[in-house]
């Protein structure tokens, strides 16, 4: 049983998933930790209904990226935290946290990475004109979206398809996915991302 943090700044549906998969016996770990760095964001109310400890912080309240993650550090160290999950964090992951959680921290990307990295991904690939759509889990290192890929899936955009419907099928795939991958991960144990080809 992995004890997991999971990190978000939104509305939290991924957070949900997870929760819902170890609820469901799918996902052998437990969210003992949620991040977040939007005080108000929905997933703060997910957490509280799941009874998931919260903590939050508000990066403009800290001198610096290392001062901040230095406070969760210290929280991840009291809580045991195996494993980090981002889910929809919108944050770059700093030096602090990669060298103390190195290839122990995974992120979901609603795109199929390398493209379309950063914010928006969807609208990036709807501007694009593109026809394959997918999501992607990938562990995390110093870059935006960058580090190597652990799982994709994609799916074929018919032309008729809003940017709502488009936006809905790659959440069910997000939420079916992630739990899918980290259980894949957390039973097969983690691979060295180094060893595995961009
Ligand atoms: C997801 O699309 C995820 O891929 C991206 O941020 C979004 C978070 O959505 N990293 P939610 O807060 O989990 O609903």
């Amino acid at each position: 049983m992995k004890k997991i943090a999971v990190f978000a700044s939104g509305s939290g549906s991924n957070f949900q998933a997870i929760v819902d998969a170890i609820d469901q016996g799918e996902l052998a770990a437990k969210v003992e930790l949620l991040v977040c760095d939007k005080p108000n964001a929905y997933v703060v109310e997910r957490a509280q209904k799941a009874g998931v400890d919260v903590l939050t912080f508000q990066a403009k309240e800290f001198s610096s990226k290392e001062a901040y993650e230095r406070e969760i550090a210290e929280k991840l160290a009291e809580k045991e935290i195996e494993w980090i999950v981002l889910a929809g964090f919108m944050r770059l992951i700093g030096t602090v946290l990669l060298t103390k959680y190195q290839n122990r921290i995974i992120n979901i990307h609603p795109s199929l990475l390398p493209a379309f990295p950063g914010k928006d991904a969807i609208g990036q690939a709807i501007d694009y004109g593109v026809k394959i759509f997918g999501v992607t889990v990938h562990y995390v290192d110093e870059g935006m979206d960058t580090g190597a890929i652990i799982s994709q899936q994609v799916f074929e955009c018919e032309d008729e398809m809003t940017r709502d419907a488009i936006e809905e099928q790659i959440h069910k795939i997000e939420h079916q996915l992630y739990p899918s991958t980290l259980q894949m991960l957390f039973t097969a144990g983690a691979k060295d991302p180094s060893l595995q080809q961009k």
